[in-house]
C-alpha cells in the first residue's frame, strides 16, 4: 500500500488539526536594553525596532509587552561608568537594579529576567574579573553572586547568570538561599557558545572584549556532547532552566539538552538572528512574518520549551491577528 501521506494536508482545517509544534504568545521572552538618562529611546543602528530605554521610558517600552501578553522581558543594564571589576553590576542601585524595580512598578504581574554578567560593566568587556590577561574564574563568582543577590532584592522574579564561569549556578544558588531567596528560580546560559551572532547585541550593550575574545569561557560551536556536560552539571548545581544559545545554528543541541535534561529549555534567539532577518527583509528578500514563524517554531520543534528573542512583539501580533482571523 502506498503511504498517501498528503491525506492530511488536504485543507487548512486538517494541518492545523494535526500540527506537532504550536507558537504561543506565552512562549515568549523580550529582551530589553536600559540605560542612564531621561528620555531617552535610542534606535539599536544594527537592529533594527530595538531600543535602549531610560528608566523613565520603560513604561512605552513595555505598553505592547503588556497589551499583547507576552509574560517575560530580560533586562540588560548599560551603565555610564565601567571599571576593572565591574562595579555596577552589583550596586543596589545600578542601572539593571533600578530597572528592574521600574518594570514591577509599572507591571507587576510581568515575569521580570534580571541577566547575571560582568561584561556589560567591565571597563575590559570580559565576563569576568581580569588578571594579566587571564579571565578569572573563582575570583568572579562572588561578584556575580552579589549581582544575582542585588538584582533579587530589587524584584527580580528570577536570575540569569551568563557568564559561562565554572561553578557559577551552585554557588549562586547557595549565596540567594542563604540570603532568603530559596524560591528564587535561576535560569542558566549553559550552553552558551563563543559566537560571531552576538555582534549586534554587543553594539546594543557595548560590551565587546577590548582583547581577545570568550573562548576561554564560552563554548566552542563545534561541540555538542559537551554541551550536554554543561547542561548537566548546571542541572546538577541548582539550574531551574536552561538556556541553549545562539539558537538557529544549535538546534541539534537544544534537542540533545531536551533529551538529556528534566529541566526545562529556553533557546535564545540572539541579536545576529535578528538582525540577519531585519536585513533581508527590509531589503524584500524574504517576507519577514514567514522567516520569522518558521524560524520560532523550528525553535520550539527541536525541544525549546520558551524562546527569548527580540521578534517577540512582533511575532505576538500576527499569532493574535491570525487567530483573530480564524475566529470571524
Ligand atoms: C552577556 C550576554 C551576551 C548576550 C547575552 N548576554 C553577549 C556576549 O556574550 O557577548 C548575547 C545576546 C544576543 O546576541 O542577542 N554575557
Ligand atoms: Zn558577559
Amino acid at each position: 500500500m502506498m503511504e498517501r501521506l498528503r491525506r492530511l494536508r488536504r485543507s487548512e482545517g486538517i494541518r492545523n488539526l494535526v500540527r506537532e509544534t504550536r507558537l504561543s504568545v506565552d512562549d515568549f521572552i523580550l529582551p530589553v536594553f536600559v540605560t542612564e538618562g531621561t528620555d531617552i529611546k535610542n534606535p539599536v543602528e544594527s537592529m533594527p525596532g530595538v531600543y535602549q530605554w531610560s528608566i523613565d521610558k520603560l513604561e512605552e517600552f513595555l505598553e505592547p509587552v503588556i497589551k499583547y501578553g507576552i509574560p517575560a522581558v530580560m533586562v540588560f543594564g548599560i551603565p555610564e561608568h565601567k571599571d576593572e571589576v565591574g562595579s555596577e553590576a552589583y550596586k543596589c542601585d545600578g542601572i539593571a537594579q533600578r530597572a528592574v524595580k521600574r518594570i514591577k512598578e509599572v507591571a507587576p504581574d510581568l515575569i521580570v529576567i534580571a541577566d547575571v554578567c560582568l561584561c556589560e560593566y567591565t571597563s575590559h568587556g570580559h565576563c569576568g574579573l581580569v588578571h594579566e590577561g587571564k579571565i578569572l574564574n573563582d575570583e568572579t563568582l562572588p561578584l556575580l553572586a552579589q549581582a544575582a543577590l542585588t538584582l533579587a532584592e530589587a524584584g527580580a522574579d528570577m536570575v540569569a547568570p551568563s557568564d559561562m564561569m565554572d561553578g557559577r549556578v551552585g554557588f549562586i544558588r547557595s549565596y540567594l538561599d542563604e540570603n532568603g531567596y530559596t524560591d528564587l528560580p535561576l535560569m542558566a546560559y549553559s550552553a552558551k557558545y563563543a559566537s560571531a551572532y552576538y555582534s549586534p547585541f554587543r553594539d546594543a550593550a557595548h560590551s565587546a572584549p577590548a582583547f581577545g575574545d570568550r573562548k576561554t569561557y564560552q563554548m566552542d560551536p563545534a561541540n555538542c556532547r559537551e554541551a550536554v556536560r554543561e547542561c548537566l552539571a548546571d542541572a546538577s548545581e541548582g539550574a531551574d532552566i536552561i538556556i541553549v544559545k545562539p539558537a538557529l545554528a544549535y538546534l541539534d543541541v537544544v534537542k540533545a539538552a531536551a533529551a538529556e535534561v528534566r529541566q526545562p529549555i529556553a533557546v535564545y534567539n540572539v541579536s545576529g538572528e535578528y538582525s540577519m532577518v531585519k536585513a533581508a527583509a527590509e531589503n524584500g528578500w524574504i517576507d519577514e512574518k514567514k522567516i520569522v514563524m518558521e524560524n520560532l517554531t523550528a525553535m520550539k520543534r527541536a525541544g525549546a520549551n520558551m524562546i527569548i528573542t527580540y521578534h517577540a512583539v512582533q511575532a505576538a501580533k500576527w499569532i493574535y491577528e491570525e487567530r483573530a482571523g480564524k475566529c470571524q
